[in-house]
């Protein structure tokens, strides 16, 4: 099974269990000051652990503090790192498998940490952090080439089985390949021979600094996907010119952060969408081709290296996910859970939390896996949604025994609903895994019973996972048509065609409604939101996905803008907009509030009981997850 994905592999000398790696992902497992740590080891461990030929540590500051972005980003400038990176690297390699570490400057894309200017090619500038970068003089850059080659030595005497150099993504060595950010005027802008200078002369400072044999890999942009950026035929080129240059293998990524969907994909994109990028680079190169973006599917993989498309598949959010991946894979287990594309893991980091996975409840605190119960207790979870079956899954899992019991005649609670807007359909398998959980698990689970305080007096424990109920606003004007967000997602007959439409409240949830309203038929579709920002709940990415998109189907997105009133077939708005629009239905998406009912009963007559998911604070499913599953841990 999967023989090409399983095969051994080889990376310059060095020879792989398989073609599996695991892509950087910036844990912000590391102490304030970007060292090691245990939780460090543990996460990176446990994918090795899990099967993945390489580990690729995420990017490493080759200097402080302008090559990173956050304090607490790795830093590996000084050799005070290299003992807690040796340490790492050991343990890797004691799961068998390989370590590169990703060298790493921020470039132009580094906040103002304290107070220090980011450096790039030019002073233009940044759109995305809103600075203008200084611009690195010519000795500035043969320092950091420098920096970059001592950087390299320090991995290998921490015992780094190879580098990835970022050149990807806008960072500094990347800048300086796109003509729209490199505008200099010297032997390092100009020409694309003069953009691809700098990466070049990094390149050899590598090799100077561990010798012709050292593994040295460098992940570069496909395609920058955006005006001016690197194009997919510069980006051949570049592969071109880095293997005359002595590197062992080209990993290719895609996407700066003007145009970051296509760089971490959020739920809309299709498995390996950007694995032609590699294959256009393995046309032009002989050394092996990692291709990366939305791996899920072993069988995807497999058939992507049998295809010839690339050598090596680069997952990264699928191991964030499912760490056993390819132990799975090899054994022809098919039951697994896949990444949901919702980029919460991405958006904690960028607030420098510590990583974290929606469907992966242990993902970045593996070290605090739940032991067996001491007394098995029989223990009763209300409410089969993404809280409360991961409650009772896990509590089941540690000896308990668990009943889960749900009012509706199907699990999933309010991941149907997620679930239903358009290219969202990764929700829904999300659901079909949870249900096989449950399949496999020893919890009785009952549908169609909504569980009372009487239920709750035959239990040990009580676990609350009633979920939240869809909010309303009152709304006056006869002749209109009124419905929820909820109703609009649950209601799949309902008939949207030719309707004008007003939806009241541009957070997520009104937001998609809205897109599956218009995909549905509707002559127009209008969301009003009294605040100035759109889907403001979104993570950024999924957010600039979804604007897309909306603008792209056509529905008009107003913000500062409330409901006036209503009458003879129009609403009338006021805030920024002052006009009159025709419509026929209303459709609320205020928010939600949690569902206290069976808790005040619980309560009122003095049964404990532990609150989760969004019967205790509405969130994401992520918070729903983890909620459960710290409930079920400490029973
Ligand atoms: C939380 C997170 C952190 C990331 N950190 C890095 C990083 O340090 N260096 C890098 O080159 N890419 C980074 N990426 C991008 C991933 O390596 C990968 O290219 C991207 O997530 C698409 O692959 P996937 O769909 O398998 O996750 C990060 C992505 C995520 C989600
Ligand atoms: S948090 Fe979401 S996007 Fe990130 S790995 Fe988990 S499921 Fe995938």
């Amino acid at each position: 099974m999967y023989a090409h994905l399983l095969q051994p592999g080889k990376i310059g000398s060095l020879y792989v269990r398989n073609r599996v790696i695991m892509a950087p992902l910036g844990s912000r497992l590391t102490t304030e000051n970007g060292a090691v740590t245990d939780d460090m080891i543990e996460f990176y461990s446990q994918r090795a652990r899990g099967g993945a030929g390489v580990i690729v540590i995420e990017a490493m500051g080759i200097e402080y503090p302008q090559a990173v972005g956050k304090p607490n980003h790795v830093r590996f400038h000084d050799e005070r790192y290299v003992p807690g990176h040796a340490k790492l690297v050991e343990k890797i390699h004691e799961c068998g498998g390989k370590a590169f570490a990703m060298l790493w400057h921020a470039g132009i894309n580094k906040g103002c940490l304290e107070g220090v200017q980011p450096v790039g090619p030019s002073a233009i500038l940044n759109p995305n952090t809103g600075i203008v970068p200084h611009e690195l003089t010519v000795d500035e850059i043969h320092e950091l080439v420098n920096k970059f080659g001592q950087a390299a030595a320090r991995a290998k005497l921490c015992g780094y089985d190879g580098v990835n150099v970022h050149a990807a993504h806008g960072y500094l060595l990347s800048s300086f390949v796109s003509a729209a950010t490199n505008q200099r005027t010297d032997e390092y802008g100009g020409s694309f021979e003069n953009r691809i200078r700098f990466p070049l002369e990094v390149l050899a400072a590598i090799r100077r600094n561990t010798g012709k044999d050292y593994p040295v890999v460098f992940r570069i942009n496909g395609s920058d996907f955006i005006d001016g950026g690197i194009t997919p035929e510069e980006a051949a080129a570049f592969a071109e010119a880095l293997e005359k240059g002595g590197v062992n293998a080209i990993d290719v990524s895609a996407g700066v952060y003007g145009s970051i969907d296509t760089m971490i994909e959020p739920i809309q994109y299709e498995e390996g969408w950007k694995l032609y990028l590699a294959e256009n680079i393995r046309k032009h190169v002989s050394i092996p081709v990692f291709g990366v973006g939305v791996i899920h599917d072993p069988a995807k993989a497999d058939k992507a290296i049998a295809d010839g498309q690339v050598d090596f598949v680069c997952v990264g959010r699928e191991l964030l996910c499912e760490p056993q991946w390819v132990n799975k894979a090899a054994a022809g287990e098919t039951h697994f859970v896949k990444c949901i594309g919702c980029n919460s893991c991405f958006e904690r980091i960028g607030k420098n939390l510590p990583i974290r996975c929606a469907v992966n409840a242990l993902a970045g605190r593996e070290l605090h896996t739940p032991r067996p119960a001491e007394k098995p207790l029989n223990i009763a979870v209300a409410g089969a949604g993404p809280a409360g079956i991961t409650a009772a899954v896990t509590a089941a899992g540690r000896g308990h025994h668990v009943t889960l019991f749900e009012k509706e005649n199907h699990i999933g609670g309010q991941l149907v609903l997620a679930g239903a807007p358009p290219r969202k359909d990764k929700i829904l398998e999300y659901i079909g895994y949870l249900q096989e959980e449950l399949n496999r698990s020893e919890v009785e689970v009952k549908l169609c019973h909504e569980f009372t305080v009487e239920d709750a007096r035959s239990f040990d424990r009580v676990i609350v996972a009633a979920g939240a109920h869809c909010r309303t606003i009152p709304l006056k004007g006869s002749g209109f048509e009124y419905m929820t967000a909820w109703d609009a997602l649950q209601n799949r007959s309902f008939s949207w065609d030719s309707r004008n439409v007003l939806l009241i409240g541009a957070g997520s949830v009104g937001c998609e409604t809205a897109l599956y309203i218009r995909e549905h038929g509707a002559a127009s579709v209008t969301v009003v939101e009294m605040r100035e920002k759109i889907a403001a709940d979104m993570d950024n990415i999924s957010r600039m996905k979804l604007l897309h998109e909306l603008a792209e189907c056509g529905v008009r997105t107003l913000p500062s803008t409330v409901l006036d009133h209503m009458e003879n077939g129009m609403a009338y708005l006021s805030g920024n907009v002052g006009e009159k629009i025709p419509c026929d239905t209303v459709v609320e998406a205020v928010g939600a509030a949690p569902d206290r009912e069976l808790c005040d009963a619980l309560y009122q007559n003095g049964i404990p009981f532990i609150n989760i998911g969004d019967a205790a604070c509405i969130g994401k499913i992520g918070e729903a997850v983890r909620g459960g599953f710290d409930a079920a841990a400490t029973i």
